[in-house]
């Protein structure tokens, strides 16, 4: 697929949150109150706990944890929410977490587009969203977050959704291509460095993920503090060809702006992406998610490469089909 026909699956985010903002939620209802939240899933999906997990630092009074894996901490037991979320509904470390939480007597949620956790959700009557298919998941982010927090609504815990104003906000696709535009200028040829402080991880975690997938290039995420604590000696006498892309939250960001001033000393090439401070969080991550995706395309496009095919992530798939370690079926 062109890199045009495909930017038209990020063009419409607008109005893809909006419908599921308008989709029903099967079987709402749950527990008074959980011990804990797992949120599970993967790549496209599992971005969606990442950014539900900080969403809860402000929002939840009980413990989130994001599981990238085929099975559950053991401390997931009856008395957690454990919500999966998969655009295809087959991914098999998700199906996995899923299986070994029924097993365990956890209640489970999910969102996908379909797939074997739709058929499972409506088997065994569980809290539920089915998002719009046919799309990829990477590029259905609006869907998945939108509908993963209904979800949780549905469940009984008030995570913000996003604003009029956000919902709008993504409306704006020529300010988010001339955005995405300053951020790719430079960088063919090189290997983009995401760096953030904890709050924003989930979008430089998002960033890479989609310059690997659409413009098939390594990159790379630092998270500070940590960074000042170990990868900050790793700049100090060897460069590669590196560019670091800094996610700051508006002007007032020393720290972020600590680690792009550090980096111009050590001579590495330095891009800041000054954030608005003033957008509610979700907001702001998805306005940031559509800037950094269509960066990602761009880049796609210079180098030639097709967005929409990601050939050795069918590749790793095929393998699990024959390799599936703790899958349970319940
Ligand atoms: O964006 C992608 O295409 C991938 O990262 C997928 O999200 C990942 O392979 C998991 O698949 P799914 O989202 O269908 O569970």
């Amino acid at each position: 697929m062109s890199t045009q026909r495909f930017k038209r699956f990020y063009l419409d985010w607008r109005s893809l949150a909006e419908k599921t903002l308008a989709t029903e939620v099967e079987n709402p209802g749950g527990r008074k109150r959980y011990d804990g939240i797992a949120l599970t899933g993967m790549g496209g999906s599992g971005i969606i706990g990442d950014v539900i997990h900080v969403l809860a630092f402000e929002f939840s009074d009980v413990p989130t944890v994001v599981v990238k894996d085929f099975s559950l901490p053991k401390y997931v037991k009856d008395g957690w929410l454990v919500l999966a979320i998969s655009y295809s509904g087959n991914t098999k470390e998700t199906l996995s977490t899923v299986y070994e939480a029924l097993s365990r007597g956890c209640d489970v949620a999910g969102v996908s587009s379909g797939g074997k956790l739709a058929e499972i959700a409506r088997e065994k009557g569980l809290t539920y969203l089915q998002v719009e298919g046919g799309r990829v998941p990477r590029a259905s982010m609006p869907a998945l977050l939108v509908g993963a927090l209904r979800v949780l609504k549905a469940k009984g815990m008030d995570f913000p959704l996003p604003s009029p104003e956000g919902l709008a906000k993504l409306g704006n696709v020529g300010e988010a291509e001339a955005l995405a535009e300053n951020i790719v200028e430079g960088l063919a040829g090189r290997i983009p460095v995401f760096l953030s402080d904890v709050r924003h991880y989930p979008l430089a975690v998002r960033a890479k993920n989609e310059f690997n997938e659409n413009a098939k290039i390594p990159a790379k995420v630092e998270v500070l503090p940590e960074w000042g604590h170990n990868d900050i000696v790793g700049w100090e006498k060897w460069l590669g060809p590196f560019t670091a892309i800094v996610l700051e939250l508006g002007e007032g960001d020393k720290l972020m702006r600590f680690a792009a001033d550090y980096l111009r000393e050590v001579n590495v090439p330095v891009k800041e992406l000054v954030m608005s401070d003033s957008m509610p969080y979700v907001d702001r991550v998805l306005w940031y998610s559509l800037v950094l995706g269509l960066a990602s395309l761009k880049l796609a496009e210079i180098r030639g490469v097709d967005p929409g095919v990601t050939e050795s992530i069918s590749k790793y798939k095929a393998f699990l089909k024959s390799w599936s370690p703790a899958l349970k079926e319940s």
